[in-house]
């Protein structure tokens, strides 16, 4: 078993971790500070969300140069000292990879755009106007969208052309045809690698290729009719294009040249064609799976989805799953509370490797930001859909203490995004000492999973209880402890008979998300309280 099997990740949203030199905006030196606590969560690997140098348009998922650090978040002898220390402490450091698309100031694209005749021209997508009346810079190539809304081309008036981008203008899209361009992109991961870096979550891998005739995407059948262009248009043109996977087996080809390292891939398919990315065992070490954010909570929904994951997964395809991250509502806003701890308890217990959100192990909530103060370029450009799509809300500071600016920042400092009202209370700090706390509720089942071989590469077997918002599953390993899991999705008690379930064997309540449960382990009148998640040890098998 591989590091990025048993172990779990932890997403850090850098600006909003830890700010160290009173700017506002969280830094490298910042989560140094806060290792220990990494540490203490019992997760395995950090996944840093981008660092490099960028004008911040979309918040460094515009890359103006792929192998430096960002002034803003340290210099790259802070990010070597970050990876020292993490790895001095056994943790692991996954960075993110944006292949599809530059910044505009990245310097290939200020040469590209500087003339038609540029050697680095082609390295982007550029088109003529379409043929017609009209000025210009209104004849669009084709009817391509970007999933921040808007048309997907955007006019060069010094050249005469358009050039695409799926994202916002900013991010000018790669064009993986261009036989320099993959090349220098495996470059710059070899850069980290060379540097100690574990590995690397990349941004929309499944978008990397395009239609090389650039044909209209036709119309979605199933689109409401209130649906925005973007999504009244079925996207086979710019997704999963023909060749996407040639492309990801290189890069796993450089990561291969590696030990140890890994690669997960962002993407948002259904489950059938996101497995396709793990090609046979020599593309992505695991495609992100997003359904556990996808999908509405409900027992039966979930038991089904992991049904069918399972039964999709080709032979050594190892699963994953995903409770949130920056582009989603989270977790106890989507659940609330009570049901927020029966989701960490689901994450942490499936078979497969788990992503954290910072936060999410306190209940952080999503924090409702005023579209005056909105940052998110994707919501800007969408102010109809702000409500909805806004990301800010899971972006905000981490919670650390109750001082002012919630240990964050300096108390005279301005965080860039505003702190959740309920940070006084809801922190790290209070949480630590109290026993029921979400935060100790999260290492506990961290270090379980740890612990047991059961958890962290065991079995999946469900189990049907015969109630509709129960979803039970059971885990096993040869040779050591197995584990029922029970979550109750619902706010009605359950009174069981697990006898039948258990075979009679021994066993106890290992964990429970409930810190007041009373009920004892009698299984054959087991008590699971609403929104209770319980997990049972059944000794030795
Ligand atoms: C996916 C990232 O997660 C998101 O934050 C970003 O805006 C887009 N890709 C574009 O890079």
């Amino acid at each position: 078993m591989h590091w990025w099997q048993t172990g779990i990740i932890y997403q850090i949203y850098p600006r909003s971790f830890q700010d160290s030199n009173a700017d506002g905006v969280g830094d490298l030196n910042g989560i140094i500070r806060r290792l220990d606590y990494l540490k203490s969560l019992n997760i395995d690997a950090v996944w840093i969300s981008p660092i490099f140098p960028s004008p911040m348009h979309d918040f460094g998922y515009d890359v103006a140069d792929y192998c430096d650090i960002h002034p803003l978040f340290g210099t790259l002898a802070d990010f070597d000292r970050l990876l020292a220390e993490a790895h001095a402490r056994g943790l692991k450091i996954i960075l993110d990879l944006v292949p599809n698309h530059t910044s505009w100031d990245h310097p290939w694209f200020v040469e590209s755009r500087s003339s038609r005749d540029n050697p680095k021209r082609d390295y982007y997508l550029w088109r003529d106007p379409a043929p017609g009346d009209g000025p210009p810079e209104t004849r669009l190539p084709n009817n391509w969208q970007t999933h921040f809304g808007g048309d997907a081309w955007t006019y060069d008036a010094h050249t005469g052309q358009f050039y695409m981008h799926q994202f916002h203008r900013s991010q000018p899209e790669l064009n993986y045809r261009h036989p320099e361009v993959l090349p220098a992109m495996l470059d710059n991961m070899r850069f980290w690698l060379d540097r100690g870096v574990d590995g690397f979550r990349v941004d929309v891998i499944w978008l990397m290729l395009k239609d090389e005739q650039f044909r209209d995407e036709p119309p979605n059948p199933h689109a409401a009719p209130d649906a925005r262009p973007f999504d009244r248009i079925e996207h086979i043109y710019t997704a999963s294009v023909e060749g996407i996977h040639d492309i990801i087996r290189q890069m796993r080809g450089v990561l291969d040249e590696y030990d140890e390292r890994m690669m997960v891939g962002e993407i948002y398919l259904p489950v059938e064609q996101l497995v396709t990315y793990y090609g046979d065992g020599d593309e992505c070490h695991m495609p992100f799976n997003f359904q556990l954010i996808q999908l509405p909570w409900d027992a039966r929904v979930i038991g089904d989805y992991i049904r069918r994951y399972e039964g999709a997964l080709p032979p050594d395809g190892w699963p994953n799953w995903v409770l949130g991250n920056h582009d989603q509502h989270r977790i106890a806003t989507r659940v609330g509370q009570a049901q927020a701890r029966v989701a960490q308890m689901l994450l942490l217990t499936l078979r497969g490797t788990p992503t954290s959100y910072y936060g999410d192990e306190i209940g952080m909530e999503d924090v409702p930001i005023p579209f005056e103060q909105c940052m998110d370029p994707a919501a800007l450009q969408q102010p109809e859909l702000f409500e909805l799509w806004g990301r800010d809300p899971e972006r905000t500071p981490m919670q650390w203490d109750d001082s002012p600016n919630a240990g964050f920042t300096v108390p005279e400092a301005t965080p860039w995004l505003p702190l959740a009202a309920d940070y006084r209370t809801r922190n790290v700090a209070a949480q630590e000492n109290d026993p029921a706390s979400m935060l100790n509720l999260y290492r506990a089942l961290a270090a379980l999973r740890r612990a047991e071989p059961a958890l962290n590469r065991g079995d999946y077997e469900e189990v049907d209880l015969g109630q509709p918002d129960l979803l039970a599953y059971r885990r096993t390993w040869p040779g050591s402890d197995g584990f029922l899991v029970i979550l109750n999705f619902g706010s009605v008690e359950h009174r069981l008979d697990l006898r039948a379930v258990l075979n009679e064997s021994g066993g106890e309540v290992a964990l429970s998300t409930n810190p007041e449960r009373i009920h004892g382990d009698d299984i054959d009148a087991f008590h699971v309280a609403p929104k209770e998640g319980v997990v049972w040890r059944s000794n030795g098998r």
